[in-house]
Parts: C-alpha cells; structure tokens; sequence
C-alpha cells in the first residue's frame, strides 16, 4: 500500500480527534484516498505535556523547523488556533509546496483571501471544511453541491459553546460562567472563551460562508457582532411567553448587488426548524433560487466532529494531490456591503 506522510500543527481538541478518528478508521481512510496515512510529527507547544491516550512521543515536537524541513511530509494539518504564529507557519508551508488542511476559522475570517490565492500560485491545495460549523459539510456544499444555485441568504447557528449556554438557560435556571466552563470542559470552547461569547466566533464563520456563497470577498469587520452576554433568563422567559426562543443567529443575505451580513441573538418562533437546534449542534438554513430551502444540521464542535471534517479535508487532498488546481477567477465584482440592522 502507498503510504503518505503529514504533520499535526497541534494536539489539543482537535488534534487529539483528528488522531484519534485516524487511527481508529485506519482501514476505511485506507479504502476511500488508496493512501496509508501516517502522521510523522506534531507541532505542540509544550511537547512535555502529558497528551490523550496513544499519541506517541516520540511525535511530538516544539520546533516547526522538524516539520518545514522535511521534504516527506507532504500535507500539513493546522488544528493550533489563532493568527500568529498559525499564519507564518501555513504561509511556510504552501511556499515549500505542502498542501495545507485549516480549521482556523479567525484566520480565514481575516486573512484567507491572501492565504488562498498564495495555495493557487504555488499550486497547491488549502482545505478549511472544519473552519465553519464542525462536522457539517457546509464548505463543500457550497463550493460544489450547491455551485449551481445564485444563495439568496443564509441563516445559521454556527456556534456550539453559546447554543449550549443558550439551551441550558432555557431549559433549567443556570448560572452562565458555571455552563460556560462546561462547555470549555468539553472542548467546544476557543481558547479565549470571548470569542464564542461575544458572536466573534460565528462572526469569523459567516465571513467565511458569505465569501463563497456569494462569490465576493467579504472583511470579518464588515460584519454586524453582537454576542449572548447580555441575554438573561428574564429575557429567555419573556421569549418563551411570546412563543419564541433565543439562538444566536448568524445571518447573510444578498439582495440586487447588495450583501447584509449580521450576527446577533434572534428572536425564532418555536415552531421554526432552527428553534430545536439544542446544545452545541449547529445548522444553517439556505434558500438558493435553485434549490429552494436547505437545512443541514450536525455537531457544530468537539473532538471527533470537527476531527471529522479535518479528516474529510485529508482525504480530499490526497485524492486531488496529482490533478492541477483550479485557480479561481479573480474577484471583479461589485457588490455593496450594508452595516445591517431590522428583520430576518
Ligand atoms: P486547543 O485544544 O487549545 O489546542 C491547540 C493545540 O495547538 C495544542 O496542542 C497546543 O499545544 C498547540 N499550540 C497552540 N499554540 C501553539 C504554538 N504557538 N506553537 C505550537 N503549538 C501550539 O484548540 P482546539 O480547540 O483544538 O482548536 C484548534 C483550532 O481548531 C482553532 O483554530 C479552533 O478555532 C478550531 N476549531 C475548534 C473546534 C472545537 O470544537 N474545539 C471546532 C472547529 C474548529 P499544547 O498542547 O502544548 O498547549
Ligand atoms: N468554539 C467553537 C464553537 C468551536 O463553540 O462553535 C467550533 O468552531
């Protein structure tokens, strides 16, 4: 069996998953890219540190140089988080013609126009399914699946830590830090808990979705961010009154060259399909003029979900790896981007 090599930048949630769904579908990850994959270094930051069962030490290294030097590994997997030192590294490895896997939704959110045309100059392959909405196939669908359709909008719960606080606040009295910590204790969290709490997170996604639904590309600053940590259970109880429920909405739409891109918790009716979208599941409503109404739903975060996704992403590369890639068209559109306030 052939055999190809790739590198980790990262052990924690989900690196850890990505190793794990690595080594326990090894036969069928086998079968579907016809490669045996073989992970030959992962980037930590404290290689030290007592990691999850079965990654073996002798992995593990704190110096990039052992992954950027080595001509045998041919696929880079970035799971480590934030800009910088993220940024160089995948920068680094699309110039020595590496192809690079992304879960890094904030880099993408702010950085991903430059990053994606450096993978088409250097002719290389950059994959970010995991970057929006864990396990759901989201990415793919819009590049392919619904490449026929113009996407008139898009209305989605695309982060997992706030609809798990905001579920358990409507369904028990609870005390938002205390749920807060159990969804960092399962790995939901960002590093920097804000980022969920305040909307940036989903922010960062939407950016990402809107860029490819609408076939322009959208800054993260153009989009409109308000987070959940002004929501309280008297605001929940007046909802529910109502016949209503509170998500924190993600939402995008074009409308005659115009984009409004928005995230700020909403007001859904209960009998809405995205009202029983409940703790850290995401889902995300499209209307293309094609297609008419979509709804895929999923775990929006976690080890094996969002390892799901990365792993998806590894086999997608390996299987494009010897075809010539696609270079988009350069972005020559118009478009208008409002700051958005009003209905959904
Ligand atoms: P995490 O649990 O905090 O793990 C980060 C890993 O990267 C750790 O192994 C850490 O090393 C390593 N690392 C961080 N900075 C480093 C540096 N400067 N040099 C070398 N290694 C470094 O993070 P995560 O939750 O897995 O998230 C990783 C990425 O996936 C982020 O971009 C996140 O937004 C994205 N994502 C996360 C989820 C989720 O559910 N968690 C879902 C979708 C996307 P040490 O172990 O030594 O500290
Ligand atoms: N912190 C993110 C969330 C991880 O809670 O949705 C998945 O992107």
């Amino acid at each position: 069996m052939k055999k190809i090599k790739i590198a980790l930048l990262g052990a924690g949630t989900v690196g850890g998953g990505v190793w794990d769904i690595l080594q326990t579908n090894k036969e069928n990850i086998t079968r579907n890219c016809g490669y045996e994959i073989e992970v030959e270094k992962i980037l930590v930051k404290d290689a030290t540190k007592k990691r999850k069962d079965g990654i073996p030490e002798n992995l593990l290294t704190s110096n990039f140089e052992d992954i950027i030097y080595n001509d045998e590994i041919e696929i880079v997997v970035e799971v480590m988080g934030g800009i910088e030192p993220a940024k160089d590294y995948i920068v680094k490895a699309l110039k020595q013609k590496k192809h690079v896997v992304t879960a890094n939704k904030a880099l993408l959110a702010n950085h991903g126009n430059e990053i994606i045309k450096l993978a088409e100059d250097e002719g290389v392959q950059l994959y970010y399914e995991a970057s929006v909405a864990g396990g759901i196939p989201i990415i793919q669908t819009l590049k392919e699946s619904l490449a026929g359709n113009k996407i008139e909008k898009m209305m989605g719960i695309l982060n997992g830590t706030t609809n798990y606080i905001l579920t358990k606040m409507t369904k028990e009295k609870v005390d938002f830090d205390a749920v807060l910590k159990e969804a960092q204790a399962m790995g939901y969290a960002e590093a920097d808990p804000t980022a969920d709490v305040e909307g940036y997170d989903a922010a960062h996604k939407l950016t990402v979705l809107s860029s490819l639904a609408f076939g322009t590309s959208v800054k993260f600053d153009e989009v409109y961010r308000e987070g959940i940590s002004k929501i309280t259970s008297i605001d929940i109880d007046y909802a529910r009154e109502l016949g209503y429920v509170i998500k924190l909405l993600a939402i995008g739409k074009e409308d005659a060259g115009t984009i409004e891109m928005r995230v700020h918790p909403t007001f859904i009716s209960q009998s809405h399909p995205l009202a029983s979208v409940n703790d850290s599941f995401n889902a995300i409503f499209i209307k293309g003029n094609a297609v008419g109404d979509l709804m895929l739903y999923g775990r929006g975060a976690g080890d094996l979900p969002t390892g799901s996704a990365v792993v998806g992403d590894i086999i997608a590369v390996i299987k494009g790896k010897d075809k010539p890639p696609v270079k988009a068209e350069e972005d020559t559109s118009t478009v208008k981007i409002i700051k958005p306030m009003g209905e959904t």
